[in-house]
């Protein structure tokens, strides 16, 4: 064996003990129901989404949401309105809405979780925020058991910020209603 023939040897070696660490660490968050945190926001599915959603509302009892593709038609169509200014304004429409500002490695999904850090504000027994106004509005929205259908984009804002919007129906962020 030459030293050319060694060094190849041993670099092969190298990679397929490096994919099997990788396949391994894969195995291991599969088990332990961890999310796999290489996702890709463009690898993103309706499912991933949903998956978001449906964890908080089923935290309190409420029914899954189900993709619907009139609401993710609409939320595109806003967003990439939007891509000029990515201002957080809301677009009046006939859907319950959840705007958010997102990062180029963040997912739609990581916008639910932050929107939901919101819960510890919602007191359910009055429907109210504690912190009083409406800065529970958008756990309140991902909650509602009013709200049976979701769709979400996701678009790339000329700032370089990435602008999420997420249409519910029928909406169920109305101030001074239960949400569950
Ligand atoms: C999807 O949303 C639209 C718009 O609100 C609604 O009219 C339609 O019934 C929904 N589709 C389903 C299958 O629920």
């Amino acid at each position: 064996m030459t030293k050319i023939d060694l060094a190849i040897v041993l670099i092969s070696m190298f990679i397929i003990l490096s994919l099997h660490s990788i396949v391994g660490n894969a195995a291991e968050a599969a088990k332990s129901g961890e999310e796999p945190k290489s996702k890709h926001p463009k690898e993103e599915t309706p499912e991933d989404i949903l998956k978001a959603h449906n964890e908080f509302r089923a935290q309190v009892g409420v029914p899954p949401l189900v993709w619907n593709e009139t609401l993710a038609k609409y939320a595109q169509v806003y967003a990439k309105k939007r891509v000029n200014d990515c201002k957080m304004e809301h677009s009046m429409g006939p859907y319950g809405e959840n705007l958010a500002g997102g990062y180029e490695d963040s997912t739609i999904a990581d916008s639910v979780r932050f929107w939901a850090t919101e819960k510890p504000d919602y007191d359910p027994a009055s429907g109210k925020c504690k912190s009083g106004g409406f800065d529970c509005g958008h756990y309140t929205q991902i909650v509602a058991r009013k709200t049976t259908n979701v769709g979400c984009a996701r678009e790339k804002c000329t700032n370089g910020w990435y602008y999420v919007i997420c249409s519910y129906y029928p909406a169920g962020n109305i101030e001074g209603e239960k949400a569950y």
